[in-house]
């Protein structure tokens, strides 16, 4: 080492050090890290250049996300970077995430997307269309254990004859708010919370569910513009404070329910859930309305919150009122149905599903007509209950009966 001065041999070790640095940076902060919070350098600049670039392409995205709750907080990247298992997309010199999951919303979100897949709206919303196909075993083991009822079972018959492309833009649209994703998760967010404003208030509107909750087999919305909550949420819409953050919601800032006041926000101090079961006690969408499992309990959460706002009579009669409905159409389906049972078990019909008009008589009977009767009695709908409900049963259970007739050669 003669003739080499040690102050050379520091410097030279010191660049070194320096370049290996920077080149270990440039090589990792390039990647996206799923498994990170905090955002790396890299991404923090990446996150800008979406923004600078895309108000200039598709300025209603920034323009919604910058008003909406999350602008202050994350940024473009945080929720387009990919997770393991999707499919990236290299765009512009990054690798993004086309479509985000409720995947990629559970990084930051984790107890609403458990309430969410425990619910109806998740797994079982997809096999009500696809079956359990669609499904990885994680998935499926996950969902069978709060609803064993809803995943046993294949791709619904009447979305298989009407063909995919029925199912793709029909039942799709709607019954995906609970589809498996690529990356494992299960499910869709953003058909409450619409990109890019993601927000509460969204979510809060009734309109929002009556994108899915409409038309004769499941008229929620129709049943909810014509009930007394409905009529005191547009008169009075300008009392609504519907942006108050969900920890805080008080009857002030809501003084007449909206869907979401009933089905998940937790009022004056109660627990707010993404479990849209967790306050009903009967299956009412099915022909003959079954009990939930503790479905009682479920009563009672929903009755505290009915408590808010009425009397305690008023809450147990209108409970009992509208359990009358409840039995008098599970009663009528029973009588319509052992008509249809001695058809089939006679031969007189076929066993194939849909090839008869007969069949359709009989899905419109229940799938109509009963379930517009008991939404209606349970959710303030007089209209619904009878002229939709009642009065076309009554109508149809004679029809019923011609029909036994005329296909046994009897009349
Ligand atoms: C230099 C401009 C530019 C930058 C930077 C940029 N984008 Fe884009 N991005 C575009 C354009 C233009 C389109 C529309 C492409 C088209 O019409 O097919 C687009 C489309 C997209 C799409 C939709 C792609 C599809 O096929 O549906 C996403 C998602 C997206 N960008 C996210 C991002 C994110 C996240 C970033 C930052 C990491 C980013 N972009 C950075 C210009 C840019
Ligand atoms: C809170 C999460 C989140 C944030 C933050 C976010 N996005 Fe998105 N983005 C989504 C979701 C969800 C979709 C819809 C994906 C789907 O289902 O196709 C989407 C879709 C898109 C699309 C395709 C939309 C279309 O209609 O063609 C573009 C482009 C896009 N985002 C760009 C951006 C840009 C730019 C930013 C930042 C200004 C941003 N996103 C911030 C979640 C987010
Ligand atoms: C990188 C973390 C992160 C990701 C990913 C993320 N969020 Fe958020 N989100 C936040 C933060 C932070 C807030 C504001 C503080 C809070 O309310 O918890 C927030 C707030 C919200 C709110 C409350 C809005 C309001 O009006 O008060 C909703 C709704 C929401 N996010 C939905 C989503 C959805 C849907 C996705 C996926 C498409 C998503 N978030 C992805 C971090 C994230
Ligand atoms: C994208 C469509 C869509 C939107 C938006 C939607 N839902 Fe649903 N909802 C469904 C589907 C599909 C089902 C049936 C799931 C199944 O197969 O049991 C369902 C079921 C339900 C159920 C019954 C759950 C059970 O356990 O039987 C309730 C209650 C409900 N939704 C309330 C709401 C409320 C409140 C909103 C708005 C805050 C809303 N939904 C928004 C599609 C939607
Ligand atoms: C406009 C949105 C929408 C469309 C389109 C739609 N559904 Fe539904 N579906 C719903 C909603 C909302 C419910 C929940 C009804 C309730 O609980 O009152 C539901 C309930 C169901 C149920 C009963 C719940 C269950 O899990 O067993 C089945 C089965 C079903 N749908 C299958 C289908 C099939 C198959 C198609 C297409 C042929 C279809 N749906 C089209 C919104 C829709
Ligand atoms: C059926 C509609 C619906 C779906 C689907 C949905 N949300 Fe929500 N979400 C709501 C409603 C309604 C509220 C506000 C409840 C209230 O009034 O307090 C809310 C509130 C929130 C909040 C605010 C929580 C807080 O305490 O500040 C976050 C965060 C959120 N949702 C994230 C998500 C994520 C993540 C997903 C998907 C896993 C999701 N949501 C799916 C309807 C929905
Ligand atoms: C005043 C409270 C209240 C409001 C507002 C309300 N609901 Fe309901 N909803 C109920 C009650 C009570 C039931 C019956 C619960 C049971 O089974 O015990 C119910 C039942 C349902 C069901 C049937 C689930 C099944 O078993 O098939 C769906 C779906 C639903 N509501 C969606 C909605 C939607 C969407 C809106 C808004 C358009 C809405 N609800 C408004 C209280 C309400
Ligand atoms: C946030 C407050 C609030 C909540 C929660 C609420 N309601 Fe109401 N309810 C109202 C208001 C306001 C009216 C309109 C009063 C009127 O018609 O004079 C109303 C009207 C009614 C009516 C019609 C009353 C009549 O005399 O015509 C019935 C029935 C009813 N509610 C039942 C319920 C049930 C059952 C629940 C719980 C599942 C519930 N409400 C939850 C505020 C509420």
């Amino acid at each position: 080492m003669k003739g080499v001065k040690w102050y050379l041999v520091v410097i030279f070790a010191i660049l070194i050090t320096l370049v290996l640095f920077a080149l270990a940076y440039a090589l990792t902060g390039m990647r996206p890290d799923s498994g990170k919070s905090r955002l790396t350098a890299e991404e923090a600049r990446a996150a800008g250049k979406c923004v600078q670039c895309h108000r200039r392409e598709t300025p209603a995205i920034v323009e919604t996300f910058e008003k909406g709750p999350h602008a202050e907080y994350i940024n473009c990247f945080d929720c387009h970077k990919p997770l393991p298992g999707q499919e990236v997309m290299e765009h512009k010199g990054f690798e993004v995430v086309r479509v985000v999951t409720a995947g990629n919303c559970a990084e930051c979100h984790a107890e609403e997307y458990r309430e969410l897949t425990r619910s109806r709206h998740g797994a079982p919303a997809w096999t009500a269309v696809m079956g359990k196909e669609p499904f990885t075993q994680a998935q499926y083991d996950y969902a069978y254990r709060y609803h064993p009822e809803a995943m046993d079972r294949g791709p619904n018959a009447l979305g298989q004859l009407e063909g995919v492309g029925a199912v793709e833009n029909g039942c799709g649209t709607c019954h995906e708010i609970g589809a498996p994703n690529a990356d494992g998760s299960v499910g869709n967010c953003n058909k409450c919370h619409l990109r890019h404003y993601f927000s509460v208030e969204e979510a809060r509107e009734p309109e929002t569910c009556g994108a899915c909750h409409l038309g004769p087999d499941h008229s929620q919305i129709e049943i909810y513009e014509e009930s007394s909550h409905g009529i005191v949420y547009r008169t009075k819409r300008g009392d609504f404070n519907l942006k108050v953050e969900p920890a805080r919601l008080t009857t002030e800032d809501m003084p007449a329910p909206t869907c979401s006041t009933c089905h998940l926000s937790g009022l004056n101090g109660g627990g707010m859930t993404h479990d849209v079961g967790e306050r009903l006690s009967y299956y009412l969408f099915a022909a003959i309305s079954a009990e939930r499992p503790g479905g009682m309990a479920n009563r009672e959460r929903m009755k505290e919150l009915c408590l808010n706002c009425h009397a305690a009579t008023h809450v147990e009669e209108f409970y009992a009122d509208a359990d009358l409905t409840l039995t008098a159409t599970n009663d009528r389906v029973a009588e319509v149905k052992a008509i249809m049972d001695g058809l089939y078990a006679d031969g007189v019909l076929t066993p194939e599903p849909f090839d008869e008009p007969a069949e359709f008589e009989y899905f419109d009977f229940w799938h109509y007509f009963v379930r517009t009767a008991k939404h209606g009695a349970y959710m303030v709908g007089a209209d619904f209950v009878q002229w939709h409900g009642n009065y076309e049963l009554l109508l149809r259970l004679h029809e019923f009966r011609d029909i036994d007739r005329e296909l046994r050669g009897l009349e």
